[in-house]
């Protein structure tokens, strides 16, 4: 039996109570230390670990991390704002924006129409806002600021120098050998080296004979160690590469993975009532050297199932990959006993389709790309204090076979989005939180846009295993897609800004995702609610992989017109 389709009621009642921001200030840590923060970035990692309920992929480290963490069940990327989400609904004015690099969104803590960052050409400072960031506000409050690995997404959007000086107290750190990622060092099956998706290698052979993301791990350590003698507080943020295209990783990790036990996608197909409009034709997987080969058609494919298999395999493996240099990490910050006094936060910056949909990569809003791990630990807070003597993050070695299980810590099922991250971890550090942003905000370098989170931690609800907030109706994320015609093309992926003619706005509840595909003028920002291409309405409970799109049954467009004014 199906639910019933969202109502205008729900949908108001959605809107409403995100607008009237009643949010609960949760009292600083009263602890008179300062708390350091280190902050793990994943490259395009979805929620594939053991922590999160998936039986194949092997995460020890970052599941252990869980059990001593606060874990977001539901935690989303690529925000856009829903007080601007009301005026577009009425079709009025609005500056919104598209799959501006998610990075800048939540490092700023706006949405991504206020940081006006709609394809990777512009740099926010001068573009939008003067915009304060996370590390920049930690900076301020008397933190050493440090930025090892990839951080802000590099080039223009962060001025090519990852937004420095105004950000970090040091010049970023990046791995020497990330120069090779996209270079031709992938032994093929013909013994030549080729740029190819699947990139599994000997790390004794490839140029400087290490991986960037080995780099990232050993140079955080010597960080940490040099923090170790300081007398300030830091804020060390690092960005892991993997498992973001190439697959490029140490071969020993595909053993992990014997492709006889790797399943397809459980929907591999792509969904009848899927709008071609919603289809991303996954161009960047196609242009490596080996799917070329492939000779597979566009836009639609499908890649041999062989091959499907095989990319599982490689994603899945350059996950246990990146589990093994956060287990390191997390070793050296428990020897040099900071594991007390360090809150650890972990997510990503998107999730990647895997084959769900007939569609692979980024580049939609799917669940399947815009759901991301979130957790933290908060020494004290989330987990008692590590004994003397003890460890509380022991490196943990995928490959062990008889690895106990580790304890799943505590869950919220709450809907949250990633712009929180700037409110979250500055309340949970015990630093004044800023200030909800006005709108516009474009003149106000410091505000925030998403939640403050720290509800969540209170005592009462982490004494509870799994906490359910009493109204998770009331929680909502946003995300958007731009599409630059109905059908899927080349640039279907990644318009630029001029030529965006479609915007996909989608809304995610604890019940349902809805998107709307509407006509979209670059020029002036606008998108017009009359102007409607397609629909998608998903049900949570009775189809959890959004393949049966209800948006027809429910008269999905005449209820959005209902809301005109
Ligand atoms: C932008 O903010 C930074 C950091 O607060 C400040 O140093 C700089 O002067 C500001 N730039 C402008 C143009 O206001
Ligand atoms: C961007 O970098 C350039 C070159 O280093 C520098 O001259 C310029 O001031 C930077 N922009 C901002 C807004 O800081
Ligand atoms: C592969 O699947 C078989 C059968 O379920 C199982 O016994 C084996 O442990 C699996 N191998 C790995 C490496 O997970
Ligand atoms: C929904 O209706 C539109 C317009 O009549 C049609 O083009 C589309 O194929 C329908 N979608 C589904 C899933 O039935
Ligand atoms: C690639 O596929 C097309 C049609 O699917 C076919 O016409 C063409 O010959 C193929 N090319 C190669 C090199 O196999
Ligand atoms: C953390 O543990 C170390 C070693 O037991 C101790 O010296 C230090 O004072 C502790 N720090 C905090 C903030 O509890
Ligand atoms: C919006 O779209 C509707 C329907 O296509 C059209 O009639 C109207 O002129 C459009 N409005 C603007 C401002 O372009």
């Amino acid at each position: 039996m199906l639910p019933p389709p969202p109502n205008r009621g729900l949908f108001f009642l959605v809107l409403g109570s995100i607008c009237a921001a009643l949010e609960f200030v949760a009292q600083a840590n009263s602890a008179t230390d300062t708390l350091n923060v280190l902050l793990i970035i994943v490259d395009d990692l979805r929620p594939s670990l053991g922590c999160y309920g998936d039986k194949l992929v092997r995460s020890p480290n970052i599941d252990q991390l869980a059990s001593h963490s606060l874990l977001f069940q539901n935690a989303f990327a690529q925000a856009v704002p829903p007080e601007h989400c009301v005026v577009c609904v009425l079709g009025q004015h609005c500056q919104q924006a598209v799959c501006a690099p998610s990075r800048v969104s939540f490092l700023t803590g706006r949405r991504p129409d206020t940081t006006r960052l709609y394809d990777f050409n512009s740099y926010w400072r001068v573009h939008a806002g003067n915009f304060s960031t996370i590390p920049q506000y930690f900076k301020e409050n008397g933190y050493v600021t440090m930025s090892v690995g990839k951080v802000f997404h590099p080039g223009i959007s962060s001025n090519h120098s990852d937004d420095s000086p105004y950000s970090w107290s040091f010049p970023p750190y990046h791995p020497s050998s990330e120069k090779y990622e996209n270079t031709k060092t992938c032994r093929g099956q013909d013994g030549e080296l080729h740029a190819n998706l699947l990139c599994p290698v000997d790390v004794e052979d490839v140029p400087e004979g290490t991986l960037p993301d080995k780099q990232s791990t050993e140079q955080a350590i010597q960080l940490l160690k040099k923090m170790k003698t300081l007398a300030r507080p830091f804020f060390l943020a690092v960005g892991y590469h993997k498992p973001h295209i190439p697959f490029r990783y140490p071969k020993e990790f595909q053993k992990l993975y014997p492709l006889e036990n790797i399943t397809l996608a459980p929907d591999p197909q792509v969904p009848d009532g899927l709008p071609p409009v919603a289809y991303n034709p996954w161009m960047d997987i196609r242009q490596r050297e080996d799917v070329q080969a492939l000779n597979i058609s566009v836009p639609y494919g499908p890649i041999p199932v062989d091959f499907q298999r095989k990319i599982r395999q490689s994603y899945f493996a350059s996950v246990s990959y990146v589990d093994t240099q956060v287990g390191s990490l997390l070793s050296a910050l428990d020897d040099l006993q900071l594991a007390n006094s360090t809150i650890i936060a972990f997510t990503s910056d998107h999730g990647w389709a895997l084959g769900e949909h007939g569609e692979w990569a980024k580049y939609s809003n799917f669940d399947v790309t815009t759901r991301v791990p979130l957790m933290f630990y908060v020494p004290g807070r989330t987990a008692s204090l590590p004994e003397a003597g003890k460890k509380l993050f022991p490196y943990r070695d995928p490959f062990d076979s008889i690895s106990e299980p580790v304890d799943p810590g505590r869950q919220t099922m709450d809907l949250v989005e990633l712009v929180s991250l700037f409110p979250t971890l500055t309340g949970l550090a015990g630093l004044q939180v800023p200030p909800r942003c006005p709108i516009p905000s474009f003149h106000v370098e410091l505000c925030r846009e998403g939640k403050n989170l720290l509800k969540h931690f209170q005592s009462h609800h982490l004494e509870e295993d799994l906490y359910l907030p009493a109204n998770p109706r009331e929680s909502v994320a946003y995300s958007q897609y731009p599409r630059p015609a109905d059908f899927p093309q080349w640039n279907s992926d990644k318009p630029t800004l001029r030529d965006i003619k479609i915007m996909g706005y989608s809304i995610r509840t604890i019940d349902y995702r809805y998107t709307v595909w509407v006509g979209f003028t670059p020029d002036e920002f606008l998108a017009n609610f009359s102007d409607i291409h397609a629909g998608e309405l998903y049900f949570v409970d009775s189809d959890p992989l959004q393949d049966h799109n209800m948006y027809n049954d429910s008269h999905g467009e005449e209820f959005l017109l209902s809301l005109m004014p």
